[in-house]
């Protein structure tokens, strides 16, 4: 490994793992030191069982009708981004391990098509909701409610985005080698395969790790944080 990778997708990852972690536990542990609040901030409709709240609030994390009755358009691509976001989650697994259940029934290059076309299919879906996100905030009222970090952080995931599509799309790389690179980091001695360290594609990959890596050590402290706290802010939502 060059000095330059070594650094960015060798110590870095560790430091931003760590930061990551110690991060947002820390941003849990300051929300559970905030005094309660002694009024009940329950919303109505309000669920008067436990399992209606626990209903409730299933639905409202993982499907966000109050977006919807806001602005449906953009429901529809704040839910394919997070749905895409899990999706993209599930397959960089694959860089850990083979799914070999999958790998078993399809075969090597069955595998590799359907791993193409699902990863290509999520990589797309994702550029695009990103790109009307970033969009639909040049455009007003949003426009003027816009901060710096708004743009900012899109603009982060929108360049994750490409460098991540141009690895799946025109990348000279096997996903053995990928996972090659992935296990010499679980194992804390960072290096890359000679497939990839002789590739140009390597820099698409050290830049995809070093942009995922400002994304994480950012997370804890920026509004991405809510993946964490919305499952507390939408229990307080059905509170009686
Ligand atoms: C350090 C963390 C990360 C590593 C090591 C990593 C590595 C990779 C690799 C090796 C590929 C190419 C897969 C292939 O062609 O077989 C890829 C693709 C991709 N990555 Fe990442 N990635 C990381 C973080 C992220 C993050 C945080 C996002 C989203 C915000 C992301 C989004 C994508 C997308 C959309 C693709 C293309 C679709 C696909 O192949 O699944 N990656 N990544």
């Amino acid at each position: 490994m060059d000095w330059f990778s070594y650094l960015v997708a060798g110590i870095l990852v560790y430091v931003a793992v760590a930061v990551f972690l110690f991060g947002t536990a820390f941003r849990i542990y300051q929300w559970f030191r905030v005094t309660r609040s002694s009024v009940k901030l329950g919303l109505f409709p309000r669920p008067k069982s436990t399992l209606g709240r626990g209903f409730k609030l299933v639905k409202d994390s993982f499907f966000y009708p109050q977006v919807r009755e806001v602005d449906a358009a953009m429901w529809i691509f704040v839910l394919l981004l997070h749905l895409g976001g899990i999706g993209a989650f599930v397959g960089h697994l694959r860089l850990f391990n083979e799914f070999t259940l999958i790998a078993n029934a399809l075969g090597d290059e069955g595998m590799a098509q359907f791993a193409m076309w699902t990863g290509g299919t999520v990589g797309i879906v994702l550029m695009v909701s990103v790109t009307y996100l970033i969009l639909r905030r040049f455009k007003s009222p949003y426009k003027d409610l816009a901060i710096p970090e708004d743009y900012l952080l899109l603009i982060l995931v929108l360049v994750i985005l490409l460098l991540g599509n141009h690895l799946r799309f025109f990348g000279d790389i096997h996903v053995a080698e990928y996972r090659e690179y992935i296990h010499s980091l679980l194992a804390f001695s960072p290096a890359f395969p000679e497939a990839i360290a002789e590739s140009s594609t390597k820099w698409v990959l050290v830049s995809h790790v070093l942009t995922a890596n400002l994304l994480f050590i950012y997370f804890p402290f920026s509004k991405l944080i809510h993946a964490v706290g919305t499952f507390a802010g939408n229990l307080i939502r059905s509170e009686v």
